[in-house]
């Protein structure tokens, strides 16, 4: 695989619908070591999506600040993260002649290229191309065809697309913020580089990455990607729903959910009390914890229904002997692996950042996996990031780069 060379700086730029995660990973001869984070409320998106560019402008900036000063190094380009439900993946095939009975680089290049060449809406575009496996004359299940003797190469692809506009968008607020992108990354993709055991992704596993606002799905079978889908159920659901049925305003809300949250009955023990505030002026209240757990159940089930839905209908649902991987935000509250392993009915786990040096304890949290990931990601792609002085005026760019053949493998 394809790494840096050493002192290359990468920085992932997670831009959640609850939170903003800059992360700064510097490239070493054993992977990445994390030297700086910086984070900020989210204040701009909706779902995953950028509905306020001013507002998301902003964290974004006062993320990046953070994180540089941690680091101690200015941050000119960035991975930036894409989820939101207008991501779609879809899987295809493509298939070229081999002209010197040897296959070569340009050959792989063209099979990938015609794999491509799908009817994508104008108001899509091409997020990533990723190779589940070639074939070789009637020869199947070949990772790496290079050097093969052969006369027809077919390519099997998972392509993953978006609304330009929302690409756009995340492009916009990054250079707004003087960053240049060098590439965007589907979320459940950079949670994936970084939560994930090489032998599940061979064995068939499901990540489910639950943040505020959307639920991010990606299935692996026999180490290729397979299957994307993003669900918009999240976190702040979960916080809604308290408000709404405890009375409580949301920041009350929020805050009795993270001390006192669980998303599975029988783990709490009946007579434990907690104090809930109340609106418009009105004195707190003295309430059993588990009157919280019951509002919060019903919704983390619900979640995991949609999901075990969703893994049915794409047919991969019988293939995850790894079992489900859960990681983001909303998985952190104690019971969640519990009820998810009784309605996927599937084994199930919970993940953080691992593979990685420096500050690990600061980022070891379902929170930055996605965060992570991006470095991680970045390093893959043996890209570095030159730290020039900040407030240079650098045109935004986005460079659609080919992604690596090693990528997949
Ligand atoms: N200790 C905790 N207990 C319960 N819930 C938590 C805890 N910590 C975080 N969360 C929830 O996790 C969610 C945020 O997760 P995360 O940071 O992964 O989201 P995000 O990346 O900003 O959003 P998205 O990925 O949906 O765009 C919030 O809804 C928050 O309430
Ligand atoms: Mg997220």
């Amino acid at each position: 695989m394809a790494k840096a060379k050493s002192s290359e700086i990468i920085v992932g730029l997670d831009i959640g619908t609850t939170k903003i995660a800059c992360i700064v990973g510097e490239v070493t001869e054993d992977g990445v070591d994390i030297i700086g984070i910086g984070t900020s409320p989210s204040k701009g998106m909706r779902r995953g999506n950028v509905v306020n560019i001013d507002a998301t402008v902003s964290s974004i900036r006062q993320a990046v600040d953070e994180a540089e000063n941690m680091a101690g190094c200015e941050i000119s380009s960035v991975y930036a993260a894409i989820s939101g439900p207008n991501v779609r993946g879809i899987n295809n095939n493509g298939i070229v002649a081999i002209k010197d009975k040897e296959i070569r680089a340009n050959d792989v290049a063209r099979v990938l290229e015609q794999a491509k060449a799908v009817a994508i809406p104008m108001d899509r575009e091409v997020l990533h191309v990723l190779p589940q496996q070639y074939l070789v004359d009637d020869q199947d299940g070949i990772r790496d065809p290079l050097g093969m003797a052969g006369v027809r190469l077919e390519a099997k692809v998972h392509i993953v697309t978006s609304l330009v506009s929302s690409v756009q968008n995340v492009i916009r607020c990054a250079n707004r913020c003087n960053l240049q992108v060098s590439d965007i990354v589907l979320e459940s993709l950079a949670a994936s580089q970084a939560c994930l055991e090489d032998d599940e992704k061979e064995l068939g596993v499901a990540l489910v990455d639950i943040g505020g606002g959307t639920c991010d799905i990606m299935v692996y079978a026999d180490g290729a990607i397979v299957h994307t889908s993003v669900i918009e159920l999240g976190g702040e659901r979960v916080t809604n729903d308290i408000a709404t049925l405890l009375r409580t305003p949301l920041e009350s809300a929020e805050k009795l959910k993270r001390k006192y949250g669980c998303a599975w009955r029988e783990l709490v023990e009946t007579g434990e009390m907690m104090e809930v505030p109340s609106v418009g002026g009105r004195g707190a209240r003295t309430m059993p914890r588990h009157k919280l757990v019951e509002v919060i159940e019903p919704r983390v089930e619900e979640i995991f229904e949609y999901v075990k839905k969703d893994l049915i209908r794409c047919g991969y649902y019988d293939a995850l002997a790894a079992g489900v991987v859960l990681t983001g935000g909303a998985t952190v509250m104690e019971g969640v692996t519990e009820i998810a392993e009784q309605v996927l009915a599937v084994p199930t786990r919970r993940a953080a950042p691992s593979k990685i040096g420096g500050l690990v304890d600061v980022v070891r949290s379902p929170s930055y996996s996605t965060g992570v990931g991006l470095v991680m990601f970045g390093a893959e792609q043996g890209r570095s990031v030159q730290l020039p002085a900040r407030g240079e005026d650098r045109p935004g760019m986005f460079k659609r780069a080919w992604r690596s053949l090693a990528e997949m493998f």
